[in-house]
């Protein structure tokens, strides 16, 4: 049991595994999921984490889910998955979900996940853009869109990300992005249809694309692929998104995710 939970640690977890967190997404994810941040400690350092976060009761995101490499091997991510996962059934969770890497497969394959689907991470490298266009607001229509969507109510999560950068085009689609450790992130990505998605991607990069950007987005999903792959972007890693409990089959109108470690 942690009670003060190291930020620094686990930041250089993240970093060790070569994934795109900063600091700040930590400290986003770990005030969100509260008491569903878990990990193991050793000589006094983080040494295996992961984070529960639940979006109410109908659906919960599995995230961080990071041994250090001196430690691996000895089922410390078994032992902090199962504290995860008690906390999520105490708290009458009915679903649970999470995007696997290959190292990860095997943990959660063992603990009663099963496969969903196959996502995968895009990237653009740094182009010279011109023009910039108007950023919109989080209103309560785009909120109800978003429930739609995603199938819980993750607003808190939404209005975090909201007050990094958000794009909205009103009652048709809003996307956020946040700066990563290695590039910028595009994404929660949602909208009605396809081209309102193409005009949020092309708001965000008409601000970021003389940046390296990512996104991550759902393998069969072929809107979001042309969307991605006429933009520039090309997938850099593929994961596996798995679910225990309940299953409710990713929304059409997602067309990219907020990330890994947040669905
Ligand atoms: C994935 C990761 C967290 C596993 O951590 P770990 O502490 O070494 O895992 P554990 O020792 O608790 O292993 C749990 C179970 O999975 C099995 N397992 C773990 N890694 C495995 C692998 N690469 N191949 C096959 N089985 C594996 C173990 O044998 C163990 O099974 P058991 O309980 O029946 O003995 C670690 O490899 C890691 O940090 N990788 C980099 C980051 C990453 O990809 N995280 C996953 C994100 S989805």
């Amino acid at each position: 049991m942690i009670t003060r939970f190291p930020i620094d640690d686990a930041l250089a977890l993240s970093t060790q595994a070569g994934w795109n967190q900063t600091r700040d997404d930590w400290i986003r994810l770990v005030s969100l999921a509260g008491d569903g941040v878990k990990g193991v400690m050793d000589g006094g350092r983080l040494v295996s984490t992961a984070t529960g976060l639940a979006y109410g009761t109908d659906l919960a995101w599995i995230g961080m889910v990071l041994t250090e490499e001196a430690h691996r091997g000895r089922g410390l991510a078994r032992r902090v998955m199962r504290d995860v996962l008690d906390d999520l059934e105490r708290r009458g969770v009915r679903c649970v979900k999470l995007d696997a890497t290959e190292l990860g497969r095997p943990v959660y394959l063992k603990l009663g996940f099963r496969e969903e689907c196959a996502i995968s991470r895009w990237r653009r490298e740094a182009r010279a853009v011109q023009a910039a266009t108007s950023d919109g607001f989080l209103d309560a229509e785009l909120l109800a869109l978003d429930g739609e969507a995603f199938g819980a109510d993750r607003s808190p999560l939404l209005r975090s990300l909201a007050e990094v950068e958000g794009h909205a085009i009103p009652g048709s689609g809003f996307a956020m992005a946040r700066p990563g450790r290695t590039a910028t992130f595009f994404g929660p990505c949602v909208a009605r249809d396809a081209e309102a998605a193409r005009q949020l991607l092309a708001s965000f990069l008409a601000r970021h694309g003389s940046e390296p950007t990512m996104l991550d987005l759902c393998d069969d999903h072929a809107a979001a692929v042309s969307m991605a792959s006429d933009a520039g972007f090309a997938p850099v890693r593929r994961l596996t998104r798995m679910v225990r409990g309940d299953s409710k089959d990713t929304s059409p109108l997602i067309y990219t995710c907020a990330g890994f470690e947040f669905g």
